[in-house]
């Protein structure tokens, strides 16, 4: 990774507290990790509440109206209790900072900054300019994802660590507001993903979460300028020392290619949690959310891939209620459903988001029939991950412990292949290194077990 220093020395005399909020998705973790490291690189000292910070950094997600609306209430509720005053520094960015940027000024007092996921790089600079001015500044555009050239290298973040190979999405989905908050699909060269593992294995990590709103579609380019393609990136992340487990979010059914199930085949190390979205069974709602593949050749994916890794657990996202979806449309994502028996998913009943395209569609569906729909899918899709969290009885998982378990300090929490919470008691010594577990009960989709042979 390029580390550029220049941009952080400016501002090493700096003093002040920050507080870091992150909503959204795990890219959004990320970026949060990378602010809290760019500010500590930057001289501020983190605080541990926004009541004791001179910044509040909020790092927002704008997938659904609710989400958007969380920040605002946040805001609202801090200056109630009088967590933020008039002094405190408030930094507002991430999806909802670039979808709204300029508007959010006029509609929050409070908010005295406005950044992008594509300019979190340089924040220090946005928070020395209004320290000076105390003029609002705005700073959410940037085509290139030079971002990552600016970041200080990440200290310890436990054993596993996020990685982001790629920004922004290209394929606008007809429903989803991405595209417009993360710009334009941009690939990460390898290099500096792969100078970015290496880092996170030297400070003790031992799983590595590639991140991105398509990871299949990853096209960064290697150092000869050929461009290496996501099936490839797995080799070159798997061939780190120390690396002991992949995982990767987000899969796109539609180029989930056949070199990418071979390397899933061929590398023990790739998790068997796979998240592949369908969104929906019914071709004609793919088609009108822009999908570019229907049910059936999603079920053939399913099944290239369970052939390639018998032991794969799959999950996906659903929405429900999008405009002009039929009982008949809903019954086909029951069917597939049972065809395919997810794990755990996640479903959520359609949200305009204005500026899509699918915000302009009719939709006639009353949000009673739409929360019917969801409450039924989400009963069926807790069955089948049910009997999934059974079948772990009695069998033996390797692990990475990740800490200890919050609800019982006596007992250590780690995470199966399958992406499920295992806790068992064990000394603390165990912390980030990979144990085999024996599952002897179950709480709910926790699994329960004992140590085996450490
Ligand atoms: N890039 C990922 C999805 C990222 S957004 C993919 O294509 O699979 C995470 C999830 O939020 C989506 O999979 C979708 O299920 C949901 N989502 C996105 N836009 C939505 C909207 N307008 N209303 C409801 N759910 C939405
Ligand atoms: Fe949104 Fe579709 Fe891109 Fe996923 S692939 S981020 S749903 S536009
Ligand atoms: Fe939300 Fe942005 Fe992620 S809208 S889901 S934080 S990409």
């Amino acid at each position: 990774m390029t580390t550029n220093t220049t941009l952080n020395t400016n501002f090493k005399l700096q003093v002040g507290t920050f507080y870091v909020e992150v909503w959204g998705c795990q890219m959004n973790v990320y970026d949060g990790g990378r602010i809290r490291d760019l500010l500590s690189a930057a001289g501020y000292a983190q605080a541990s509440s926004p009541k004791d910070a001179d910044i509040v950094v909020l790092v927002t997600c704008a997938v659904r109206a609710k989400a958007e609306d969380k920040v605002f209430n946040q805001i609202a509720a801090w200056q109630h209790t009088g967590e933020i005053t008039k002094n405190t520094i408030v930094a507002l960015g991430g999806c909802v900072g670039s979808e709204l940027a300029e508007k959010i000024l006029d509609l929050n007092k409070s908010v005295n900054i406005i950044f992008g996921p594509r300019t979190i790089h340089r924040l220090p600079q946005m928070i020395s300019q209004f320290a000076a001015t105390h003029k609002p500044v705005v700073d959410v555009a940037a085509e290139a994802i030079d971002k990552f050239d600016y970041m200080p290298e990440s200290g310890p973040v436990g054993p596993s660590a996020f990685v982001t190979i790629m920004e922004g999405c290209s394929n606008k989905c007809t429903y989803c507001i991405v595209p417009y908050t993360r710009g334009e699909e941009q690939s990460r060269p390898v290099q500096d993903i792969l100078d970015e593992c290496v880092n996170h294995i030297s400070n003790g990590v031992k799983e590595i979460h590639l991140l991105g709103q398509n990871v299949n579609s990853y096209h960064g380019l290697n150092n000869d300028g050929s461009i290496c393609h996501f099936s490839s990136l797995l080799y070159e992340v798997a061939a780190i020392p120390g690396v002991e487990r992949i995982r990767f979010t987000t899969s796109n059914p539609m180029d989930f290619t056949d070199d990418i199930i071979e390397a899933i085949k061929n590398l023990d190390v790739i998790s068997d949690q796979i998240h592949v979205p369908i969104q929906a069974g019914s071709d004609r709602i793919l088609q009108a959310m822009h999908r570019r593949y229907t049910a059936k050749q999603y079920i053939e994916l399913v099944k290239k891939i369970r052939a390639a890794r018998p032991s794969v657990h799959i999950s996906s996202d659903f929405i429900v209620g999008f405009p002009g979806e039929t009982d008949e449309d809903f019954e086909q994502t029951m069917k597939v459903v049972d065809e395919v028996r997810f794990d755990q998913s996640f479903s959520f009943v359609y949200s305009k988001r204005p500026g899509t395209p699918a915000a302009t569609l009719e939709d006639p569906t009353p949000k009673e029939v739409k929360m019917e729909r969801l409450y039924r899918l989400q009963k069926r899709l807790e069955e089948i991950a049910s009997d999934y969290t059974q079948a772990f009885l009695g069998t033996t998982q390797k692990c990475l412990v990740e800490g200890v378990s919050r609800k019982d300090e006596s007992e250590l929490k780690a995470r199966a292949s399958s992406g499920r919470i295992v806790v068992f008691k064990g000394s603390t010594d165990l912390v980030g290194k990979m144990v085999n577990v024996k599952i002897t009960s179950v709480i709910a989709h926790t699994l329960k077990g004992e140590i085996v042979n450490e």
